[in-house]
C-alpha cells in the first residue's frame, strides 16, 4: 500500500518539475515565471485543482517516443480568485517549449468543456513555441478543435488571455478570439508570421518586438488591451480585472461592498468644462469622480485614446465605460475608436454588463484615409453595438454632441434609457462656425460672425433636444454620480429582447 502511495507522490513531483531543473533555470533566466509560478501567483492560495496532470503526449515519430513528460507542456485546472471559480491552463515552456500537441490541446479543450458546463470564465496563459512539430496535422487539428470552443464559449463565458512568452502561427488565433488580451513587456510576443518569414516575402526588416510585441499591440495594432512590466504585475492586474466579470452570461455582475455614498456630490466636476470649446480637459476626471472610489479599470489605453473604455463599480456593481476623450483629437470618432468602443459594448451586452456612456464628440474624422480605409463600416460598427445593446444604457453629454456622432453615441434613438446633458452640453448638427458658414456662404466675415454668435445661441446648448425629449434632464455636472446610480437603481431589472433570430449580421 505505503508503496503505491510512494509511487503516486514521485509521479506527482516528476509532474512538478516540467522540462526539468535545467530549462526551468533558462525560463527564469529571461525573466519568467514557469506555468506553474503563474497560477500560484493568479489563484487564490491553495485553491489550484490540477487535472490530467499524468497526460503524455502520443507521438512516436522524431524520437519522440522516448521523450515524454506528464503534463505534456500544459498545466490545466481550476481554482479560486477572491474565492470565485475560475478555470485555467498554463502553458509550460519547459516542456518542448509549450508546443501545442494533440494530447495538449485536449487537455485545453477539457477545461474549457467543464467551465461551459458550469459556467465559469477561462483564463490561458500562453508561452509557446506554436504547433508540436512532430506532430504535424494532429497538432493542427488540435489548434482548431480549441478555436471551436473559444467561439462556443463567446458570450457565454468571459475568457482572457495572458500572453507571457512567444505565440505564433496558428496559436495567435486562440487570444484573439477571446474577450481580453494581456501581454508582457519584453517578454511576449504574437504574430502569424515572424521577422524571417516577414524579410523574406516583403523584404521588410523588422525585429520581434516591433512586430509583435506587447507596446506594438497596445499601441498600434489594438490586439492586445494592456501591455504590463513582468508576469507578476500582469498575473495581479488579471486578479483585479477578473473581479468585475460576472461568471458567466447567466449570473449577474459581482457585487463589492462600498463605503462611497451613493449620492456624493463632486462640486469640482461643475468647473470640469473649460470656458473655451475648443479647449481640452480629461474625461479620466469624470469617470474616476463619478465611480466609486475613483476605481477604474481602463482597457486599451495606449490604443486608439480618442476613446476611453473600462470597467468601474457604482453601488459596488460593474458598470462598462465608454467615453469621448477631448485631449486626444478632440475626441473625435474615428475607425480605430469606433472599432476599440463597438467590441467593448458588445462583450458588456453579452455579459448584462450596464453601459455608461459620457459623450463628448465633435464628429466623425474626416479624411481621404478614414473614408479609403472604410470608416463607414467601421463607424457603424459602434452604432451597431449600441443599438443591438439591450442592457441598461445611462448616457451624459457633457459638452459636444454633434452630427451623426451624436446618434452613435448611445443616444436616444437607440434605445439609451436615460439620457442626460450638462447644461455646457452642445447638441447640433456641426458647430456653430461650420454651421453659419454652409448656411450662410458668401456672407462677409462680420456677418459670419455675427450669425455664428446667433447660431451660438439658439442651437449651441441641451435645450433644443431637451424639448424635444431626446435628452431626459438636464443635470448639474456635480450631481452626475447620484443620478447614474439612481437611474442604475432603476435599471437593475430592465428586460428587453431583440426580435428572434439567428443571429445579426454586423458590418466588418
Ligand atoms: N515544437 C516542438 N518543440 C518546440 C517547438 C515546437 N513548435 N518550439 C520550441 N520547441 C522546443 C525546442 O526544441 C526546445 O527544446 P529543448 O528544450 O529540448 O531544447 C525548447 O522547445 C525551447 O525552444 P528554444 O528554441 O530553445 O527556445 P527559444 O526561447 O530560443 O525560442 C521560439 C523560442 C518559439 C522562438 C523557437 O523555439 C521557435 O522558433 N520555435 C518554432 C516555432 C514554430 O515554427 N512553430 C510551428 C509553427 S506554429
Amino acid at each position: 500500500m505505503s508503496s503505491t502511495i510512494a509511487e503516486l507522490e514521485r509521479r506527482r513531483a516528476a509532474a512538478q518539475m516540467g522540462g526539468g531543473q535545467r530549462r526551468i533555470d533558462a525560463q527564469h533566466a529571461k525573466g519568467r515565471l514557469t506555468a506553474r509560478e503563474r497560477l500560484a501567483v493568479l489563484l487564490d492560495e491553495g485553491s489550484f485543482e490540477e487535472v490530467d496532470a499524468f497526460v503524455e503526449h502520443n507521438a512516436t515519430e522524431f524520437g519522440m517516443a522516448d521523450q515524454r513528460f506528464p503534463g505534456d507542456g500544459v498545466v490545466t485546472g481550476s481554482g479560486t480568485i477572491n474565492g470565485r471559480l475560475v478555470y485555467v491552463f498554463a502553458q509550460d515552456f519547459t516542456v518542448f517549449g509549450g508546443s501545442l500537441s494533440e494530447r495538449h490541446a485536449q487537455k485545453i479543450c477539457k477545461v474549457m468543456d467543464a467551465a461551459m458546463k458550469v459556467g465559469a470564465p477561462v483564463i490561458g496563459l500562453n508561452d509557446s513555441g506554436g504547433a508540436r512539430i512532430q506532430e504535424g496535422v494532429a497538432s493542427l487539428a488540435g489548434y482548431a478543435e480549441v478555436f471551436q470552443r473559444n467561439v462556443l464559449a463567446s458570450g457565454v463565458v468571459p475568457q482572457l488571455s495572458l500572453i507571457m512568452g512567444p505565440c505564433a502561427g496558428g496559436a495567435v488565433y486562440s487570444p484573439a478570439m477571446t474577450d481580453f488580451i494581456f501581454m508582457v513587456k519584453d517578454s511576449s510576443y504574437m504574430f502569424v508570421t515572424g521577422p524571417d518569414v516577414v524579410k523574406t516575402v516583403t523584404n521588410e526588416v523588422v525585429t520581434q518586438e516591433e512586430l509583435g510585441g506587447a507596446v506594438t499591440h497596445t499601441a498600434k495594432s489594438g490586439v492586445a488591451d494592456v501591455a504590463f512590466e513582468n508576469d507578476i504585475d500582469a498575473l495581479l492586474a488579471a486578479r483585479e480585472f477578473f473581479d468585475f466579470l460576472p461568471l458567466s452570461n447567466r449570473l449577474s455582475v459581482p457585487e463589492r461592498p462600498t463605503e462611497d455614498p451613493f449620492d456624493r456630490s463632486e462640486d469640482s466636476l461643475d468647473t470640469l468644462i473649460p470656458p473655451s470649446a475648443n479647449q481640452p480637459y480629461d474625461m479620466h476626471e469624470l469617470i474616476r469622480k463619478v465611480a466609486d472610489e475613483g476605481d477604474f479599470f481602463e482597457l486599451q489605453p495606449a490604443h486608439a485614446a480618442n476613446i476611453i473604455i473600462g470597467f468601474c463599480r457604482i453601488e459596488g456593481r460593474t458598470v462598462g465605460v465608454v467615453a469621448n476623450q477631448p485631449m486626444v483629437l478632440a475626441g473625435v470618432l474615428d475607425i480605430n475608436s469606433s472599432k476599440k468602443a463597438a467590441r467593448f459594448v458588445r462583450f458588456c451586452d453579452a455579459f448584462d454588463i450596464p453601459l455608461l456612456t459620457f459623450v463628448d464628440v465633435p464628429g466623425f474624422l474626416p479624411g481621404v484615409g478614414q473614408e479609403h480605409n472604410g470608416i463607414i463600416k467601421h463607424g457603424a460598427k459602434l452604432l451597431f453595438a449600441y443599438a443591438e445593446a439591450t442592457v441598461p444604457k445611462i448616457t451624459v453629454i457633457t459638452r459636444k454632441a454633434y452630427g451623426g456622432a451624436y446618434d452613435v453615441m448611445a443616444s436616444k434613438h437607440l434605445r439609451g434609457d436615460l439620457n442626460y446633458a450638462w447644461p455646457t452640453a452642445e447638441i447640433a448638427v456641426m458647430g456653430a462656425k461650420g454651421a453659419v458658414e454652409i448656411i450662410f456662404r458668401g456672407k462677409t466675415p462680420e456677418e459670419i460672425a455675427e450669425r455664428t454668435q446667433e447660431y451660438e445661441a439658439r442651437f449651441a446648448n441641451p435645450f433644443v433636444a431637451a424639448s424635444m425629449g431626446f435628452i431626459d434632464d438636464v443635470i448639474q455636472p456635480r450631481e452626475t454620480r447620484r443620478k447614474v446610480a439612481l437611474g442604475l437603481r432603476k435599471l437593475k431589472d430592465k428586460s428587453l429582447e431583440n426580435p428572434w433570430k439567428k443571429h445579426d449580421n454586423i458590418p466588418l
